[in-house]
């Protein structure tokens, strides 16, 4: 048996190689020459990997991670299988909002290093081929930004950088001003700052120290596209753009030069000062935005056409679907690949196989033919995946953003199963739960949870740093979850992951035909086939018991044998095993992936 098993792979693992064919296949416009790819389609099933600095790596014992941190790791991402990284913002900041608040967009944060040690990121990183993708905040700056200062001052050019607006004389008190509108910041309370130097308002739709730039001074427009060539000058693969739906707030021309109220929600769970009390049809998702976005595209593609190299655009809209597909482009303009939030927000430890399937059904239903798909699977605004879905579906979610068609996105830590970490109300430091006021409720809107630093290995601060304390504590649980020990264990959630990656890289997943069926409540299969390529299927089992799954009704998987390409923590099988198709046994909450021995033909 051990001879045959041994032939067998052989085999497979000979057919799996280059081979000299056409291959079309899935929701794309692009014929992929199998046997000669080419860096021009890295992008559309790249692993993409969000790094927030912060908390990756510190490198000089201060207790903050910084870029030599992410420098000295980089091997390790390479080794995992990354093809970019995607950094939170690193640019100089007061950091209320830990650098989403940016004082000027081409200058380094000193705590996380100085443009040499950038230049060095950029440098180690394209010599051992992986790309850097930075953060790209254009909705507001911080407001230490120079455009701000001169802005509330008013010097010419920069009267109209931000969204100003005059107040409306308070009817009880004289001399006092009231906000021009009754909006609310995302982060609660009025968005509606008064400044003594202007003597007006200005909008915040975040934090107070992040006034919103007003795109409807063409002059913006220019300053965030040089911003953009500035950095794509020096060698980045995109960008990732941030809270891109809330660019745009509606033209006071439009209703008799006064910002128009917004009106009530009725969520009964709101309170007047949340950003859920209103509903937001004028300061979400303008139309007016998507023609930014697209221009943006086509600047990205004139270095894209400089380089050689494909200029990635990724954005951030926590919006319904039609809206969401509209960043992908619109007539004959290309636009981003919009994150799908659908893993987030659609899905939770209760979903069963039904529900996970008509989530990723919808998702694409709804893609446009031709363009790339993308699953995320977490980052720094939600909850870990460990924690939303409970550790033993971990492995299920990696395996179906990696097995799926596009683009992959891992938070940092979710390839480890993570947990979200204990923060007390005296070490918070999210502005979101600060302002909530509420040393009790605090936690219900702190993101500081999952943004604990990275557990590296079982020493002091998880390997994260050398310092005494660290910028938000290291979670409790840094001794039995961390890489160190995944890596040695033989089953692991890193060791799943790390197969399954390599998995992603076959032509099957990255160029194949997809389908996705639920054979019951527990059982989630996903198959990827490609002509004339072994065929890869992964198996989720949501259940406490072993389920036997007889595959025999997927049609197009070829011949009867398939082995085992990885196997998750929970798995009985081990990797390697040859299981029969209309056989095979997965244990509860096991996720597994097997390759099919002959061709799909
Ligand atoms: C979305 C970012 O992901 C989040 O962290 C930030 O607070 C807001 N945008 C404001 O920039
Ligand atoms: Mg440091």
């Amino acid at each position: 048996m051990r001879l045959i098993t041994a032939l067998l792979l052989y085999a497979a693992a000979a057919w799996a190689g280059p081979l000299d064919v056409r291959v079309e296949s899935g929701p794309r416009d692009v014929r992929v020459e199998s046997g000669a790819r080419s860096a021009a389609d890295w992008w559309q099933t790249a692993l993409v990997y969000q790094i927030y600095p912060r908390s990756f790596k510190d490198s000089d014992g201060d207790g903050i991670g910084d870029l030599n941190g992410i420098t000295e790791k980089l091997p390790y991402l390479k080794d995992t299988g990354v093809d970019a990284i995607w950094m939170s913002p690193i640019f100089l900041s007061p950091m209320y909002d830990f650098g989403y608040d940016i004082t000027d967009y081409r200058q380094i944060a000193p705590e996380y290093g100085t443009m040499d040690d950038f230049d060095n990121l950029l440098a180690t990183a394209k010599e051992i081929g992986i790309r850097i993708i930075l953060d790209f905040v254009p909705n507001h700056t911080g407001n230490e930004s120079e455009w701000f200062i001169k802005s509330k001052n008013r010097e010419p050019g920069y009267e109209n950088y931000y969204v100003w607006a005059d107040g409306i004389p308070s009817p009880d008190k004289a001399g006092v001003m009231l906000p021009p509108s009754n909006w609310i910041s995302i982060f609660r309370k009025s968005a509606w700052e008064w400044c003594e130097e202007r003597q007006q308002f200005y909008l915040h739709q975040f934090v107070v120290g992040q006034p919103d730039l007003n795109y409807r001074d063409p002059r913006v427009q220019q300053e965030m596209k040089d911003v953009l060539s500035y950095w794509l000058d020096k060698g980045v693969s995109g960008f990732r753009v941030d809270a891109i739906n809330m660019m745009y707030e509606v033209d006071p021309k439009d209703f008799d030069g006064k910002y128009p109220d917004e009106p009530l929600s009725g969520d009964p769970n709101a309170n007047p000062e949340d950003y859920e009390y209103l509903s937001h049809p004028y300061t979400r998702d303008l139309l007016e935005t998507y023609d930014v976005v697209y221009d943006w595209r086509d600047l990205l593609n004139e270095h894209t056409q400089k380089d050689g190299e494909y200029k990635i655009l990724m954005t951030e809209a926590y919006t319904d679907i039609e809206l969401m597909i509209r960043y992908y482009g619109h007539g004959n303009r290309n636009g981003s690949i919009p994150f799908n939030f659908s893993f987030l927000g659609d899905i939770n430890n209760h979903s069963n196989a039904r529900d996970i399937k008509m989530i990723i059904d919808r998702f694409m239903t709804y893609i446009p033919i031709g363009k790339t798909a993308n699953w995320v699977n977490g980052n720094h605004d939600q909850s870990r995946l460990a924690s939303r879905h409970g550790t033993n579906r971990v492995d299920a979610m990696n395996m179906l953003a990696l097995l799926l068609p596009g683009v992959t996105i891992t938070y940092q830590g979710e390839e480890i199963g993570m947990t979200d970490g204990y923060v007390s109300w005296e070490d918070t430091k999210d502005p979101q739960a600060c302002n909530t006021d509420d040393p009790i409720n605090y936690y219900k809107k702190s993101r500081d949870p999952n943004r604990t630093p990275y557990h590296w290995d079982d020493s002091n601060q998880a390997g994260f740093s050398t310092a005494n304390q660290t910028w938000l504590p290291v979670a409790d649980n840094y001794k039995t979850v961390n890489l160190a020990s995944q890596m040695k264990a033989s089953k692991s959630h890193y060791k799943f992951y790390k197969d399954v990656v390599a998995v992603k890289k076959s032509d099957a997943v990255r160029f194949g035909d997809l389908d996705t069926r639920a054979f019951s409540e527990n059982i989630l299969v996903v198959t990827r086939l490609a002509h004339l390529n072994p065929g890869i299927v992964g198996i989720v089992n949501l259940s406490d018991e072993d389920q036997v799954v007889d595959l025999s009704s997927i049609k197009m998987l070829p011949g009867h044998l398939l082995y085992v390409a990885a196997s998750g923590v929970d798995c009985s099988l081990d990797k390697w095993q040859i299981v029969l198709k209309n056989q095979v046994t997965v244990s509860g909450h096991c996720a597994i992936v097997l390759r099919t021995l002959l061709f799909n033909c």
